[in-house]
């Protein structure tokens, strides 16, 4: 850490600080991170960048299209910084900044430093190196503990949902994924510090946490007593919490479903009825050479044993499509698991060979044209089996967590326990609380309800406290 740092401009305004988000929530997460460890140095966040001093792209190296979009938006910045006559500091953090730094560095000279994403609490030390020295690369060795040390317990919050990452990278070396070359080996926060950021941010008004990590329930922080403790250990703690009603995580995978987790959605009311629990593929033979370690029975098995547990369990999803040597029957298969579980949501992708995955020399590519097919069919069944999901709900009361206004009227939007918006003729002063909502429609990407109830305006929420300054 340094204090030598510029705390503002010469007249005296606070230095701007604009940070561009790509990829996954666990990216998210990071960029709120940075903006807390910047903020003593005089950094307030801007969302111009044409106001910044300071610009962070965190990037995503997951496809070859979330890569090339750095680069091109590296060429735009570099513009920026020719008109402000170079008062401009431009880093690049993230998985393309772990991965191909160096190119990063040969490719855009407007680049000042780079950084990855176990370095991040290095920011402020880094910045006033890079004023006498341009081209810093950080962060090819993996500490997550270190950084997650080094990092403030209080942060920026601006709403009444937050991200709370618990758990960092991945060994299962599924052989299409840089996941594992990008973030390291499998790490997780020991209990104490997860509870300690989930207070904080309760007190502040959140209502709902997302426990993040790339396999959040490989979780097995050192616990209290100083054994693991597993994510379902994690979620009766946080359970514990006054003020924090409802608790999600994301990404699980299947193998890492274990018997404690399945019985906490049946007996923990504040974690939420909606799990992600990516298959990527519904043919055996594809997953065998994606290495993903288990066949379409276990995935069916395991999502039985979840039911029974939590009947109205909404599920979601991750899938590749023309991953190498993937037939017609293959993809058959795909849309036979499709049918068979019903996602409430999911995502689904063209397989895209990245440098250095196993998948990436493997034989019988498919070819674009193909794989474009199946994707379009694929996702025509999902994106059917999500509007019947949320046509579904029609009828049914909900608990809603308000979130925010809408955009016309006295309108405001909130979250259904399944994750949808949900839009509701409803007073301000709802934000922030869980209200009972009878859900009238359900569209494509939201649900409309009406309120059955109208709480008083009297009881004001944490939430209106901080809004009002008081926290
Ligand atoms: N840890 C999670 C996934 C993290 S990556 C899991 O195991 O499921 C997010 C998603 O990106 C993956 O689920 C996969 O569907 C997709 N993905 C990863 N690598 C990809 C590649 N090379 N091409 C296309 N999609 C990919
Ligand atoms: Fe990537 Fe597989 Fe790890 Fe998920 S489990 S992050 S898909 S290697
Ligand atoms: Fe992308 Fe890295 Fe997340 S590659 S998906 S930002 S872990």
């Amino acid at each position: 850490m340094t204090d030598t740092a510029p705390a503002a401009r010469a007249n005296g305004a606070p230095k701007r600080l604009f940070i561009k988000t790509y990829g996954c929530q666990m990216n998210v997460y990071d960029s709120e991170r940075m903006a807390d460890v910047l903020r003593p140095l005089g950094y307030a966040p801007t969302d111009q960048v044409e106001a910044a001093d300071f610009v962070i792209l965190n990037t995503c190296h997951i496809r070859e299209k979330a890569a090339e979009k750095v680069y091109s938006e590296l060429g735009k910045l570099r513009m920026l910084k020719e008109e402000k006559a170079g008062a401009l500091t431009i880093a690049v953090a993230g998985c393309v900044a772990q991965a191909e730094g160096e190119e990063i560095m040969r490719r855009q000279p407007a680049v000042d430093l780079v950084v990855g994403p176990q370095a991040y609490h290095q920011l402020p030390e880094l910045l006033t190196r890079t004023a006498r020295a341009r081209g810093e690369r950080i962060g090819a060795d993996f500490a997550p503990d270190e950084k997650f040390d080094a990092l403030p317990v209080a942060r920026g919050v601006d709403g009444v949902t937050a991200f709370l990452t618990v758990q960092e990278g991945c060994d299962k070396f599924c052989t299409f994924c840089v996941v594992p070359y990008t973030r390291g080996a499998e790490w997780s926060r020991p209990v104490a510090a997860v509870l300690a950021e989930a207070r904080d941010l309760a007190a502040r008004g959140v209502r709902e946490v997302t426990l993040l990590g790339q396999n959040v329930n490989a979780y097995d922080g050192e616990g209290q007593d100083g054994s693991p403790s597993s994510l379902a250990r994690l979620a009766h703690a946080l359970a514990e919490i006054p003020g924090l009603e409802r608790i999600r995580y994301t990404t699980s995978h299947p193998n890492d479903f274990t018997d404690d987790l399945i019985a906490a959605h049946r007996d923990l009311p504040q974690l939420m009825p909606y799990l992600h629990l990516p298959v990527q593929s519904g043919s055996d033979r594809i997953l065998r050479l994606m290495n993903r370690k288990h066949g379409r029975q276990k995935y069916f098995d395991l999502i039985d044993r979840i039911r029974e547990a939590r009947p109205d369990m909404a599920l979601s999803g991750d899938f590749i499509v023309g991953f190498p040597g993937e037939t017609d029957r293959d993809f058959e298969d795909t849309l036979d698991l499709v049918r068979r579980v019903n996602y409430a949501s999911a995502f689904s992708f063209m397989y895209s060979p990245r440098p250095g995955t196993p998948a990436a020399s493997m034989a019988a590519p498919v070819p674009d044209e193909v794989s474009r097919g199946r994707l379009h069919a694929l996702q025509a069944l999902l994106v059917q089996q999500q509007v019947g999901f949320n046509a579904s709900l029609a009828g049914r009361v909900l608990p809603v967590l308000f979130e925010k206004k809408g955009r016309h009227g006295r309108q405001a939007i909130g979250r259904s326990p399944y994750l949808q918006s949900v839009h509701v003729e409803a007073a301000d002063h709802l934000i922030g609380r869980i209200v009972e909502v009878e859900i009238v429609s359900g569209q494509q990407n939201s649900l409309t309800g009406r309120l059955i109830q109208t709480p008083a305006a009297d009881e004001v929420s944490p939430f209106q406290r901080r809004a009002a300054g008081a926290l």
